[in-house]
C-alpha cells in the first residue's frame, strides 16, 4: 500500500488509543440515542395531538341555524341535524307551547332519546334513562349529565336554533 496505506494505520491506531471503545458499545450507544429520539417525538407528536384537539373543542362553532316554519310543529317533537350534519337533534314543543331543542344523543351511553309529551320527558330507552324537557336535567336512571340544549329563537315565523346554553354543558 506504500505510504498513504501506513498514514492511514496510524491514524487509526492513534485515533483507538485515545477513545477506546468497541464496536459493539458503539452500536449500543447509537441504538440508545435513536430508541431516546424515537421516543421523544412520539410524546411531541401526542401532545401536539392532544392540545389541538382540546383547543378546537374549546372553540367549537356552533352555527345559526334555520330549522322549520313555526307552524310546521303543532305539536310534540321534530328531529334535526345540529351542529353539524352528523349530530341529531330535536326540538320539543312543551305542553305550555313552549319550544326547546337538545341534543338528541343520550349523556349515557349516546342512544338516542324520545319525546314523552304525557309529562314533558326525553326518555332513553337504551338504559330507562330520562330527561326534563323543560330544561335537560336527567331525571332517573343512569345519564351522568343533562342534555346539550340549544338556543331556540322564533324569527319572522320561522324557528332557528342559534347554538348551546352554556348554562346547560
Ligand atoms: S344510553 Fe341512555 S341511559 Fe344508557
Amino acid at each position: 500500500m506504500g505510504r498513504s496505506g501506513k498514514v492511514t494505520d496510524m491514524s487509526q491506531t492513534s485515533w483507538k488509543e485515545d477513545y477506546p471503545v468497541s464496536r459493539s458499545a458503539e452500536h449500543r450507544s447509537v441504538r440508545r440515542q435513536f430508541l431516546q429520539f424515537l421516543c421523544l417525538s412520539g410524546l411531541v407528536v401526542g401532545f401536539v395531538s392532544f392540545f389541538r384537539n382540546f383547543f378546537l373543542r374549546q372553540k367549537q362553532i356552533f352555527p345559526t341555524k334555520d330549522i322549520l316554519a313555526l307552524n310546521q310543529i303543532q305539536s310534540g317533537y321534530y328531529l334535526f341535524r345540529y351542529p353539524t350534519e352528523n349530530d341529531p337533534a330535536i326540538l320539543v314543543k312543551l305542553s305550555d307551547g313552549t319550544l326547546r331543542a337538545y341534543s338528541q344523543r343520550c349523556t349515557h351511553l349516546l342512544c338516542p332519546v324520545h319525546f314523552k309529551p304525557e309529562d314533558d320527558s326525553l326518555f332513553c330507552p337504551c338504559h330507562n334513562g330520562s330527561f326534563n324537557a323543560k330544561d335537560g336535567s336527567v331525571q332517573y336512571g343512569p345519564p351522568p349529565k343533562p342534555l346539550p340544549q340549544y338556543e331556540v329563537q322564533i324569527r319572522d315565523e320561522r324557528i332557528w336554533v342559534m347554538g348551546k346554553l352554556k348554562s346547560n354543558s
